[in-house]
């Protein structure tokens, strides 16, 4: 056994403190053969080529990992090819784990991590079922996606883009007293579709701009949380009826799942702005062009749309009254490095079946 594995041996003799007793020796060597022979068994997918390499350096010092090698999502046809005997398959949201990926990994596949807090595009249910652990990135996201959601909410309401473009197609023909006005955030009412991590921190940033109110809509109430921000429990209906402004920060699950539609945008008032930095499957996407290019609702600013990208010929590209960004709420240097080292650390907690960093509960 040691023979064969002559290179690891003589790695290990030479890391040695020199004159050691034989026993201690030939333990040595055979801890190391036993955990290379281990850890060299782990194979590791990696469905994109461009997550930081800090993350796929954790994982290559333990692991075989393979990788896509194009920076557009694996084909999924390819992904079901390549998955086959992997212990952990490494995704992100444009990567949809479902059973038919989970059936052609085989059943040694012990954990899926998603580079992303939403894990909407893995079928948990699944997961639980089979055993297999699923890892995600949450808490370190969290500040990068409230200020890009203050970001977008500012360019929308104070239509940052349509007002830059006058500067450039010539519109910009004087100052003029009532032109590319906006409706501040200052004296209005705020309502918040979800109130976890994101949502609270996004309230915490609209609270120096003075709103008059900030109301939150949750499942479940969050006293504590909301007393830190002045947020008030409101059903749904109460918040499309009572805000100026809404921020969608829930995760898309079938509850959510195109809650904003005709219904619901009937009942918004005519000045209201809808933010939407979670999922675009919150939102009927005809229902919003419709209420947009009606005047039904004043404006809206997405992170996320369906499908993404949004082909560049989508009707919604036409309006005025709508900010669209290509989803980039969590897109801070620092913060997708994190997010790259989470992954891999889930990964390998989960493959030692140690406690995960970040573990979906299933
Ligand atoms: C981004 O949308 C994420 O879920 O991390």
């Amino acid at each position: 056994n040691l023979l064969l594995c002559l290179p690891t041996c003589l790695e290990i003799l030479n890391s040695m403190p020199p004159r050691l007793p034989f026993g201690q020796v030939r333990n040595l060597l055979i801890q190391g053969h036993i955990i290379r022979r281990m850890s060299s068994q782990h194979k590791v997918y990696v469905t994109r080529p461009d997550v930081d390499d800090s993350g796929l350096e954790l994982l290559r010092k333990s692991c075989q990992v393979s990788t896509w090698h194009e920076t557009n999502p694996v084909p999924r046809s390819e992904l079901i090819r390549v998955v086959a005997g992997k212990d952990a398959l490494y995704c992100a949201l444009t990567d949809k784990v479902d059973k038919e990926v989970l059936d052609a990994a085989g059943p040694q596949l012990k954990c899926v991590a998603t580079i992303s807090v939403g894990y909407d595009h893995i079928d948990v249910e699944e997961c639980r079922k089979r055993g297999i652990r699923v890892g995600f990135t949450p808490d370190v996201l969290t500040d990068a996606t409230a200020e890009l959601t203050l970001a977008l909410l500012l360019a929308t309401n104070r239509r940052l883009f349509e007002a830059n473009k006058q500067v450039y197609n010539g519109g910009w023909k004087s100052w003029a007293p009532m032109w590319m006005c906006g409706q501040g955030l200052k004296g209005s009412r705020v309502g918040l579709l979800g109130f976890g991590r994101i949502g609270q921190e996004i309230a915490a940033r609209i609270v120096p701009f003075k709103p008059t109110e900030i109301t939150y809509t949750t499942r479940s109430l969050r006293p504590k949380e909301a007393a830190a921000v002045n947020a008030r429990h409101v059903d749904f209906d109460e918040m499309l009826r009572e805000s100026d402004l809404i921020v969608v920060c829930c995760a898309l699950t079938p509850e959510t799942k195109e809650i904003f539609n005709a219904t619901a945008f009937q009942k918004m008032k005519p000045n209201c702005i809808l933010i939407n930095t979670a999922r675009g499957g919150v939102v009927d996407q005809k229902a919003l062009y419709e209420a947009l290019k009606t005047k039904r609702i004043l404006a809206a600013g997405l992170d996320v749309t369906t499908p993404e990208p949004l082909p560049i010929d989508d009707p919604l590209l036409k309006l005025d009254n709508v900010v669209i960004l290509p989803h980039i709420g969590s897109a801070d240097i620092e913060t997708r490095k994190e997010m790259s080292r989470i992954t891999a650390r889930n990964i390998l907690a989960a493959l030692a079946g140690d406690k995960m960093v970040a573990e979906v509960e299933l």
